[in-house]
């Protein structure tokens, strides 16, 4: 079926690329040719909304003006400037694949399907933007706004995340690349998305492909693109604790695996209700200061609670003061005690920013 609607392609493509010219945004990653700041711009627009990212990309940049800067970059400073716009292995995958491009590439990115793709955290999309944009090359690049015009254009009324649609969705977007602007072609799709084809409420007066719209013509265009229900997050109860000390309390540096690795948080443990542990929230934080961490302290109360939801985890935050009394002082790199005021030295979490506004640290 797709196939004949392919006929459509050139005309498509011109619609497309004529409401770009005249509709398109002014963003810092179009000012540029500078396939690093392309891939910057890619990966940090993933999952991050465009307004956001804006602040976050001149910072960066400012920061690390080149792959070789980022390749020898300090850690915790790019957890910093990472700090806020969650999804960390965002950051981590840069550096690693900035190291590889500097130490193996001469510090230029790869202009290759085969060669980019080797690097952390570059996927079919990333590879397809970078390629388009940055290199001219003829390369789809589809993310969530490209699923949802294709899915409404060509009237896809199948669960978009199944992988036999994926794949069709790929077919579509590779045949309909434009060769000769493929970086134009591309973001009139993303921008049509973001700008028209909005997930509710879409424009469709306004746009350029209302008259070959398959899902408009039907009147089932908002009901695009059908999804698989999600999996229920898991729930957890997160016990964060605020051990004071003075004007002091302690961070801590999340190990370099798991959730949030390699950020600085509140000490907490997670509460498993039917563990054969202390029965107790007090007596399973304490247990696990004296086991973990090396600290004795007593418990004051609790100050209040908060939430916040991950991509497949949601935590109950419950804030707890305690007073330090002694034991070990945390001897390891990853332990400081702070006050309020060098909170902005260190990489928080989103979630635990939350917690700290409870404990009215911040
Ligand atoms: N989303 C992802 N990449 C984009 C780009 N280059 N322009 C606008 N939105 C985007
Ligand atoms: Fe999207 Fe409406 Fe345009 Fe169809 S006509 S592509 S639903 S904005």
């Amino acid at each position: 079926m797709i196939h004949k609607q392919l006929e459509n392609k050139i005309e498509i493509q011109e619609a497309l690329l004529k409401w770009y010219k005249t509709n398109k945004r002014d963003l810092p990653w179009r000012k540029t040719s500078d396939p690093y700041r392309i891939w910057i711009s890619e990966i940090m627009l993933q999952q991050t909304q465009v307004e956001t990212v804006k602040g976050y990309y001149e910072r960066f940049l400012k920061a690390f003006p080149t792959v070789e800067a980022l390749a020898l970059c300090d850690d915790d400073k790019l957890m910093k400037l990472w700090e806020g716009l969650g999804y960390y292995s965002r950051a981590r995958n840069l550096k690693r694949a900035a190291y590889i491009i500097y130490t193996e590439h001469n510090g230029n990115m790869p202009n290759t399907q085969a060669e980019i793709r080797k690097l952390p955290g570059i996927g079919p999309y990333t590879a397809g933007a970078v390629l388009s944009i940055a290199f001219g090359l003829a390369e789809p690049a589809v993310d969530g706004n490209v699923i949802r015009v294709y899915s409404r254009l060509f009237a896809i009324t199948e669960f978009v995340d199944k992988k036999e649609v994926k794949a069709l969705i790929a077919e579509v977007a590779d045949a309909l690349v434009h060769t000769g602007d493929p970086s134009s072609y591309n973001q009139s799709l993303m921008e049509l998305g973001a700008l028209v084809c909005t997930p509710r409420n879409p424009k469709c007066d306004a746009c350029p492909l209302k008259n070959k719209c398959q899902a408009l013509a039907r009147g089932i265009h908002t009901e695009l693109p059908k999804k698989a229900p999600k999996k229920a997050k898991k729930q957890v109860d997160l016990y964060a604790l605020v051990i004071k000390k003075d004007d002091q309390f302690m961070l801590v540096k999340r190990p370099s695996s798991g959730l949030l690795q390699g950020l600085w948080s509140l000490p907490s443990v997670e509460f498993v209700k039917d563990s054969k542990e202390a029965a107790t929230p007090e007596g399973h934080c304490l247990d696990y200061l004296s086991d973990e961490l090396g600290v004795e302290a007593t418990f004051v109360k609790k100050l209040g609670s908060t939430n916040h939801v991950f991509t497949h985890i949601k935590w109950f935050i419950h804030v707890f003061e305690l007073e330090w009394i002694g034991g070990q002082l945390p001897d390891f790199p990853d332990a400081k005690w702070v006050s309020r005021e060098m909170l902005e030295d260190y990489a928080l979490p989103t979630a635990y920013k939350k917690a700290l506004v409870v404990a009215s640290l911040l």
